[in-house]
């Protein structure tokens, strides 16, 4: 908690030349979340009176990312440097006496090193976060005076020194609110065009009340500039999203192969194996096994269920669900409790009752299912013409024969049954057997029961 008049600006207008990219910098993914939003993220748990995001190059791009994040937008027509986005938005932060000020490119920065940033300014005119590192690359450079005090910061742009280790800036400042408003505009236009947020640090220096700085981890520090880096901040945040998946109740066998977004959700005692990617907004219930070798992308997996070598996307699993290996699961289908799916078995937006098997290289496309159905070997529903896609009814505990054609729009009824390489081009009654091609129906699927 930072108290009520803090307000957060983050900087998210740039272009990002060095990324080579149609996509604005700061929507690059970390771990499936753009960079801006775990700036934002970050900002939030400072719990701001205020948050407003400073957008310029695509714009329209950034605000519709962030549209659900409950921030103001400030828009920064030309992109004239990091003071000239600050000074926007003095009226969107109207009120505010203390203001913390964040890139929009340095994604791994932590919320307890903001809290720091304020509790640290005192009487400063500004609190920054800078550390040591081995290359500063083009990060700037912090420069103090002969008592250690800071009194600049040299943009890369601007340096001409030797390589080698250096003080940088970070890329994080905590200001009094009113000195802020009061000394943007001294800012002098630089020989790039741009004015510099940076420069603020001479300017209090100048006058007597130089700014302070919080040191912080390299690993904070790291502005994404280019793809190498964006390799770097996904390596790190990865890191940290398994670590507090496994603090959780997580097992993550090996670390090294294991994939999560930030966005993912996992209950306790779920044990992933080698070599999975979980993408999206995807949910897993307590007590699910997931891998070897499979992604989840949007998917949510119902407690107790196991999910082997599979790949499932934007669908629903039950409870106790068996999948794998080499299942396809996608197409917002919904599988329900204690089905079997397995061997090459696809299912694509179609629902499937409780107990249904599927176990050997079959395909279920635009169907519905009903509980306790059995899939045998090879089959496949026919639900595209060439033009359309039609539906499949399958009754519950209807027993669809190997290598069965179901010609959609097509129904197997409730308790029926298929021959052997039936090719069903007409609906076969509930109860009914059908054989041969095209299928005809021979009498009931349990003669016993006449
Ligand atoms: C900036 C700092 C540098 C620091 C580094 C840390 C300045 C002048 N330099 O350099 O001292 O070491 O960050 O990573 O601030 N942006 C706008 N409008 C603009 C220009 C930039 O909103 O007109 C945004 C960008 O989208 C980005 C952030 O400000 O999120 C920083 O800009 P960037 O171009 O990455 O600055 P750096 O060169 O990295
Ligand atoms: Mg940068």
């Amino acid at each position: 908690m930072t108290g009520g008049d803090t307000g957060v600006i983050v900087l998210a207008a740039g272009r990002g030349t060095r990324m080579r990219s149609a996509l604005p910098k700061v929507l690059h993914p970390v771990c499936g979340m753009p960079m801006v939003a775990h700036i934002v993220g970050a900002a939030r748990q400072l719990q701001p009176a205020r948050l407003a995001v400073v957008t310029g190059y695509r714009g329209d791009l950034v605000r519709a990312e962030l549209r659900e994040a409950g921030v103001d937008f400030v828009d920064q027509p030309e992109l004239l440097g990091t003071a000239d986005a600050v000074a926007r938005c003095r009226e969107a932060l109207e009120g505010c006496g203390t203001l913390v000020v964040l890139n929009g490119d340095t994604p791994l920065i932590r919320p307890g090193r903001l809290q720091g940033l304020i509790a640290t300014r005192g009487d400063a005119p500004f609190a920054f976060a800078s550390c040591v590192v081995e290359e500063p690359g083009r990060l700037g450079r912090v420069v103090r005076d002969e008592n250690g005090r800071v009194s600049g910061i040299v943009e890369a742009a601007e340096y001409s020194g030797p390589a080698g280790p250096a003080e940088i800036n970070a890329g994080q400042y905590c200001f009094d609110a009113a000195w802020l408003w009061a000394n943007l505009e001294k800012v002098p236009i630089s020989a790039k065009g741009e004015y510099y947020l940076t420069h603020l640090v001479a300017i209090a220096h100048e006058a007597g009340t130089p700014a302070v700085t919080v040191e912080c981890d390299p690993l904070e520090a790291l502005g994404v500039d280019d793809r190498v880096r964006l390799a770097k901040a996904e390596r790190e945040m990865r890191r940290r999203v398994l670590e507090r998946h496994m603090l959780a109740g997580v097992t993550v066998q090996d670390p090294l192969t294991t994939y999560i977004d930030a966005t993912v959700r996992i209950a306790e005692d779920v044990t992933i194996l080698p070599n999975c990617h979980l993408v999206g907004a995807t949910v897993v219930d307590g007590n699910v096994a997931i891998g070897p070798g499979t992604t989840l992308r949007d998917a949510r997996i119902g407690e107790g269920s196991v999910v082997m070598s599979s790949v499932i996307e934007d669908s629903v699993v039950g409870v106790n669900v068996r999948i794998g290996p080499f299942a396809h699961v996608r197409g917002g289908a919904v599988i329900g409790d204690d089905c079997e799916l397995g061997n090459y078995a696809e299912v694509k937006n179609s629902r499937l009752g409780r107990g249904v098997k599927m176990h050997h290289f079959s395909y279920l496309g635009d169907a519905d299912v009903g509980e306790y159905a059995n899939i045998a070997a090879g089959i496949i529903t026919c639900n595209f013409d060439g033009v359309r896609k039609h539906r499949t009814v399958i009754g519950a505990h209807a027993f669809v024969g190997s290598d069965t054609m179901l010609v959609a729009p097509v129904s197997v009824g409730e308790g029926a049954v298929t021959g052997a390489g039936s090719v069903v081009t007409k609906d076969i009654p509930p109860g009914a057997k059908a054989v041969g091609a095209p299928a005809r129906v021979i009498g009931k699927a349990h003669p016993a029961e006449e």
